[in-house]
């Protein structure tokens, strides 16, 4: 089964357990409260939930197959990761004052015509999504120890597990540390791409699978090409935001620029068209109506800011192949190389 079926029927079979989750947070809130409100911002995280990629789990459990003959389950571990990541997409979109996640409206969103008469509806409803994010940092956290508890390695994979936790969050700092600074350097730029994707989405996902199998002689090289690969994933979704393709997302089309937030295609520009970068900058930290798209789109056409940016996929994507040429087993060259070909194309 190639890659792409594989990952098909991955996120079919993971689609339940998460729910069984989602379903047993709003289960144990009924006998606290019956306050509909309540009831119905938890019920909002399964909309919130559909359609994510589930990128994380599924290199989890394919890294997990490639380094164990063993058939267990790990199903428990791979449900904690990904809401793990809902976790921080509810937060994530709080920040970034996104309205749309998944084709879903964004928790703090909904809340807003939940709590529409009251004054600071706003922040009311920014609180409560803070919350239901706290509600399922715990849940994960309660399926991940679960998960560990008997395990040879327990401590290793707490450990892991906290360093990815701790790793985003700081990454996440650094993105928010930058909102409105449009001059940062590129290296910032990067240490901030590798803590909040490189390291977060790809590196210690593939290593946990790895940790798992008990293979922790396994890590350095998955280290290596999973930066390569998250440096690549986030230019990717810098490239998304702005609409290159057809948007497939299922978030806002603009956010960073609306965020005020630098990327390596908005630093291009100030660095490389300063004059076109005078026509964007009154664009930064506004929300963009629909009209002005094509006009944005083409700044960072004319800049040369997407071909730069393609030149840096391609510039990864060869580094990552020439890991992969010095990786011993087959199974793990032809992973790597369907991984790559995937991640490559995605348009969503
Ligand atoms: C979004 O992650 C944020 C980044 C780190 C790039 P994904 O693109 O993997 O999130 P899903 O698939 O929509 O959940
Ligand atoms: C947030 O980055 C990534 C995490 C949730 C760690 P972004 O703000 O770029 O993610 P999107 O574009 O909203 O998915
Ligand atoms: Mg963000
Ligand atoms: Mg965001
Ligand atoms: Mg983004």
């Amino acid at each position: 089964m190639h890659l792409t079926e594989r990952l098909i029927s991955f996120q079919q079979e993971l689609e339940p357990k998460l729910d069984v989750v989602l379903n047993k947070i709003e289960q144990d809130t009924i006998p606290l409260t019956q306050n509909e409100r309540i009831l119905s911002l938890i019920s909002q995280l399964r909309e919130v939930s559909k359609n994510g990629k589930r990128v994380r789990p599924f290199l989890t459990e394919e890294v997990y197959r490639l380094h164990t003959d063993e058939l267990e389950d790990i199903s428990q571990v791979l449900v904690a990761i990904e809401l793990f990541h809902l976790f921080c997409l509810v937060h994530d979109d709080v920040m970034d004052e996104a309205s749309i996640r998944h084709g879903a409206e964004t928790i703090h969103k909904f809340g807003t015509s939940l709590y529409g008469n009251r004054q600071a509806q706003e922040k009311i409803s920014d609180n409560q999504a803070i919350l239901v994010g706290d509600l399922l940092f715990n849940a994960v956290y309660t399926e991940f120890t679960e998960f560990i508890l008997g395990k040879a390695n327990t401590t290793e994979l707490l450990r892991h597990f906290s360093t990815m936790v701790h790793e985003v969050c700081i990454g996440q700092m650094i993105d928010v540390d930058l909102q409105g600074d449009l001059t940062p350097s590129n290296e910032t730029l990067v240490k901030k791409n590798t803590l909040k994707t490189a390291y977060y989405s790809i590196i210690r996902p593939m290593q946990l699978g790895a940790l798992i199998a008990q293979k922790p002689e396994a890590l350095p090289a998955l280290e290596k090409i999973g930066f390569e690969i998250g440096l690549m994933y986030q230019l990717q979704d810098d490239l998304l935001d702005i609409g290159l393709e057809k948007n497939k997302t299922g978030k806002n089309l603009y956010a960073d620029i609306t965020q005020s937030q630098p990327t390596i295609l908005t630093n291009y520009i100030q660095n490389n068209a300063p004059e076109l970068f005078e026509d964007l900058e009154p664009f930064f930290g506004k929300m963009i109506a629909e009209e002005d798209y094509s006009r944005l789109y083409s700044l960072f056409s004319e800049s040369g800011a997407i071909d730069y940016a393609e030149l840096q996929i391609a510039t990864h994507l060869e580094a990552a192949e020439n890991i992969i040429k010095a990786f011993e087993s087959e199974p793990e060259k032809e992973f790597f190389t369907e991984l790559l070909d995937f991640l490559h194309k995605r348009k969503k």
